[in-house]
């Protein structure tokens, strides 16, 4: 195994795993990978391709047991795949069709998962150092990167502390350190942050992203979380079944999901009935709301045959993009259907308030905690003017595999 700390053991400066000599091109690339454990009948995962780009966070997001530890323990070399290939870089890694595949050591990878996160019957020292002990450094250098490596993680100075003495955040802080002492090219992260409490999880969150971009190394992220996908990534590919469903920036998954699966697990949505007034090529969209037909707001559909004017649809609108406004006088304004409140859920920073608007039935929507509507009290809802999706059906997801 040839890396730069064996070719230059007096360089133990961590701006080294920067500017390491990583092959041009994409540092990881799947392509066409598959995998069905023994006695099961379903692909765990199914024909999955995407390529994470150097310095990036690329994310698998998805349900429980849609085959993102699956994908990543393909990666890491912990789980051989029935088909397809893995490069990193210009490098093979995995390539079934010629028996080709790397053992996990030969990868040079670093790997947090979220159990067995440290071994708690040693030291942050020697936890940090067993890496290096493995491919034999010398003891002058492992001490030197490992306390580097504690600087770069914000633990430095608690090299003796026992694995039992650290608080959980600690402990992650530690695993990173473990995975990332050996300078390597792509970092794996299984639900690092799981076990953590919110606020924790909040600041390693950021701890990470921060690292990460000094760092400039390749990630390939795996989280149930949607908001953890959206903070953290630079792109997203979003699973269900072992298939990817969308992969893209968090915008374009949160602004234009593919389907209504990625629509309903990232974020949420109010559907609103309506008819197309005008459609383009494109997949633009003038839709009027039933109830309100003077109400016209504009959408797109990701339906490849497009949806024709005159056609019924439901208007897919974020809840942030709906305004509650106060009733002046009678006549109502142009661009806003009138509702009813039915119940106001005061929850800290926000009100939620379950409104009646009629033809459409009941929606959540969102209000200011500094302006209450009380419950019976008729309001107009306004939607902001573009950006909605529009779909044929009102077709529900579920958030499960199981
Ligand atoms: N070692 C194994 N043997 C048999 N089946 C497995 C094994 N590991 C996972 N599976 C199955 O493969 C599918 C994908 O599992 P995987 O662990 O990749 O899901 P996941 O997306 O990581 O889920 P989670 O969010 O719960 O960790 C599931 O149906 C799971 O039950
Ligand atoms: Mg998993």
């Amino acid at each position: 195994m040839t890396t730069d700390a064996v070719q230059k053991p007096n360089v133990v400066s961590m701006a080294g795993i920067a500017s390491r000599n990583v092959p041009r091109g994409a540092a990881i690339r799947l392509q066409n990978l598959s995998k069905t454990y023994p006695g099961a009948t379903q692909r765990a995962v199914d024909g999955l391709s995407l390529d994470v780009a150097d310095g990036e966070v690329f994310t698998l997001l998805g349900p429980s047991g849609c085959g993102k530890s699956t994908t990543l323990r393909m990666v890491a070399g912990l789980e051989q795949p029935d088909e397809g290939s893995i490069h990193f870089g210009d490098e093979a890694v995995v390539i079934t069709d010629q028996g080709l595949s790397l053992p996990p050591e030969k990868r040079n990878l670093g790997m947090v998962f979220q159990s067995y996160a440290i071994w708690p019957h040693m030291t942050v020292e020697e936890n940090v150092s067993f890496p290096l002990k493995a491919r034999r450094c010398g003891r002058a250098e492992i001490r030197e990167r490992v306390a580097k490596t504690l600087e770069l993680v914000g633990m430095a100075g608690m090299e003796k502390r026992p694995g039992p003495l650290l608080s959980g955040g600690q402990q992650q802080r530690v695993a990173l350190a473990r995975a990332l002492v050996n300078e390597p090219r792509i970092l794996l992260l299984d639900e690092p942050f799981s076990n953590l409490d919110a606020k924790l999880r909040e600041q390693m969150r950021l701890e990470v992203k921060l690292l990460q971009k000094r760092l400039n190394i390749a990630v390939l992220f795996v989280t149930h979380d949607q908001v953890e996908a959206l903070s953290l990534s630079d792109r997203i590919a979003l699973m269900k079944s072992g298939v990817i469903q969308q992969q893209g920036s968090p915008r374009q998954l949160y602004d234009q999901p593919a389907n209504e699966f990625v629509r309903d697990f990232v974020g949420k949505t109010l559907l609103f009935r309506g008819t197309v007034k005008a459609a383009n090529p494109s997949g633009a969209l003038a839709i009027s709301l039933e109830g309100a037909p003077e109400c016209v707001v504009f959408g797109h559909t990701s339906d490849p045959g497009g949806i024709p004017a005159g056609k019924e649809v439901f208007i897919g609108v974020r809840p942030e993009d709906v305004e509650i406004q106060s009733t002046a006088g009678d006549a109502m304004p142009a661009g806003v259907v009138s509702g009813t409140v039915r119940a106001a859920l005061f929850v800290g920073e926000r009100v939620e308030y379950q409104i009646e608007v009629p033809g459409q039935g009941h929606s959540v929507i969102y209000g200011g905690r500094h302006d209450p509507r009380p419950e019976g009290s008729r309001v107009w809802l306004r939607l902001r003017p573009e950006g909605h999706s529009a779909w044929l059906s009102d077709w529900r997801g579920s958030d499960s595999d199981s």
